[in-house]
């Protein structure tokens, strides 16, 4: 199984650029065309939130058409720059997106079951906030899903990371309810992976007996500067989306690819 874990797309309605900057519809239409070109291709994509910039109908529309040329499936996760109703609305057709009424009620949390790996998809926004929670009905929902398949290896997708990163403009919009989680998780080894987005940057953690990371965006990152009094600032970094190829015997390995056009790839073996 070989799953690409993509986050933070920042979709905007058509020739508009985020913070008059950054194409994010270029961008991510040239994460889509790379990963297409993979061999072999993912089964599936994970995309965790932030899909589109401002959470409005017309850039969910924008996400669609772009998702669209992925060869392979897609499930998606809300991020604090999503707006649940409008990507529920142009989603509709996502049967693997609940509706309101669903278990899980109001949140966009749902278990994927096809694969050798189970998905457990949790949703951590709150509307009108840059910040996440998991609250205790979303962690009862969790604590059920993993309790129904306790030995089954899984991976957990979220938009916000359980952890402090010490860049302080993210710490600031960081997840609420992160102890209780963590509670949760520690009692299941069968968790391989915590995989989130938000951060704008690769960063992982020994965390709660697994190991939680952040991927980068397919558009813009976050500046690395760890001083505390240093304000937010983002770089053009290259893309990049992590990969999970999962086999019985391996175990999980996670790479990392870069998006972009970049010299070679050169032979090893050539006379000097
Ligand atoms: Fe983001
Ligand atoms: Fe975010």
């Amino acid at each position: 199984m070989l799953l690409a874990h993509i986050s933070d797309l920042h979709v905007l309605a058509e020739g508009k650029l985020a913070y008059g900057v950054v194409d994010t519809n270029g961008l991510v239409a040239a994460a889509i065309a790379d990963i297409n070109q993979l061999s072999p291709q993912p089964d599936l994509v994970v995309a965790t939130g932030d899909l589109v910039h401002w959470g409005e109908v017309a850039e969910y529309e924008q996400l669609k058409m772009l998702l669209g040329r992925l060869e392979m499936p897609v499930y998606l996760l809300p991020g604090n720059h999503d707006q649940r109703q409008n990507l529920r609305r142009v989603f509709a057709d996502q049967s693997y997106l609940p509706n309101e009424g669903a278990d899980g009620g109001e949140y966009l949390q749902y278990v994927i079951d096809d694969y050798p790996m189970r998905l457990i998809m949790l949703d951590t926004v709150v509307p009108g906030e840059g910040g996440g929670e998991l609250d205790e009905s979303r962690l009862a929902w969790l604590a059920a899903q993993l309790a129904a398949a306790p030995r089954r290896p899984t991976l957990v997708f979220m938009h916000h990371p359980p952890f402090t990163t010490q860049i302080t403009s993210m710490d600031a919009i960081g997840l609420k309810g992160r102890d209780r989680f963590a509670e949760i998780i520690s009692r299941y080894p069968c968790v391989e992976r915590v995989g989130c987005g938000h951060l704008h940057r690769p960063i992982l953690k020994r965390w709660a007996g697994t190991i939680a990371y952040t991927v980068p965006s397919l558009v813009h990152q976050v500046d690395l500067d760890l001083r505390p009094e240093a304000e937010g600032q983002f770089r053009m970094e290259p893309p990049a989306y992590h990969l999970h190829l999962w086999h019985d015997d391996t175990g999980l390995i996670s790479h990392t690819q870069y998006v972009g056009s970049y010299a070679g790839p050169y032979p090893f073996a050539v006379a000097s």
